[in-house]
């Protein structure tokens, strides 16, 4: 049961302040109940919710979802507009729970790819919530990491251009202050759903030392219980971060 599971977490301390997560599957959970695919990412939007609630009763401090990335821009258009539809419908439906929870969203991508209801959908939610003091929500949306790598290296080159940096200041805290994390600490732990081993373009500057956990349940499925087990799975690792262990 979850709560036992949550038991079990706060026995053996160390709770990751940082969770990843790339919720992947919803179009082959649709898929399995003979729906279509935007079926799949409506449930997905109530497993968002539980994970949400779970990690806030975790004590975690920064959840970082996955939502949308630059090359689902790609998919049929009528696949992204329900997509977006549902960000609407989140941003309005969820904003009101999410203050009293004290979850404070920040949404980070290329943001001026989005459409305007979709913009606005975005401000309501951010500006909403904002203050919210005990977890931090981003949610990335029209994300990719090598697109935010290449931005944060223009970013620094146009400031040496100008005079205001000199190149040997960059080092990795300069450079990490221009990704869109900012100042964040890295994820402790990634969470994959779906039982796919890749990053897909995901946070790639930022999971270099970061504990992977791939589990075969697909993103509508997720719930608390999977969120806790993945908790449970990163207490039992050795992060040795290049070094030696110590003792
Ligand atoms: C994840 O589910 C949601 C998004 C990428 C927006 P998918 O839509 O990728 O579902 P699958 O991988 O096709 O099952
Ligand atoms: C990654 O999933 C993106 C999100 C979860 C938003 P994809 O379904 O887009 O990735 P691939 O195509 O399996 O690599
Ligand atoms: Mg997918």
């Amino acid at each position: 049961m979850a709560s036992d599971l949550l038991h079990q977490i706060r026995l053996h301390g160390a709770i990751p302040r940082h969770i990843a997560i790339i919720m992947d599957g919803n179009g082959r959970w649709a898929r399995g109940k003979g729906l279509p695919r935007t079926a799949g990412h409506r449930q997905g939007m109530n497993a968002v919710r539980e994970v949400i609630e779970g990690a806030v009763e975790a004590g975690i401090e920064i959840l970082t979802l996955f939502a949308f990335s630059t090359d689902n821009w790609q998919r049929p258009r009528v696949e992204i507009s329900a997509l977006m539809g549902l960000l609407t419908v989140y941003a309005r439906q969820e904003r009101a729970e999410l203050v009293r929870q004290g979850v404070e969203v920040h949404v980070l991508g290329e943001l001026d790819r989005m459409d305007a209801a979709a913009r606005r959908a975005v401000d309501t939610i951010v500006d909403g919530t904002s203050g919210g003091s005990r977890m931090r929500l981003n949610l990335m949306i029209s994300y990719g990491a090598r697109e935010e790598i290449v931005r944060a290296t223009r970013l620094l080159a146009e400031r040496v251009a100008k005079g205001e940096l000199d190149p040997s200041a960059i080092d990795d805290d300069a450079f990490r202050a221009e990704l869109f994390t900012g100042d964040q600490p890295d994820p402790d732990l990634l969470i994959r759903t779906s039982g796919e081993f890749r990053l897909s373009n995901f946070l790639l500057w930022q999971l270099a030392y970061t504990e992977l956990h791939v589990t075969p349940v697909l993103w509508p499925d997720f719930s608390r219980k999977e969120l806790f087990s993945a908790v449970r799975d990163f207490q039992r690792r050795e992060r040795r971060f290049g070094r030696v262990r110590a003792g």
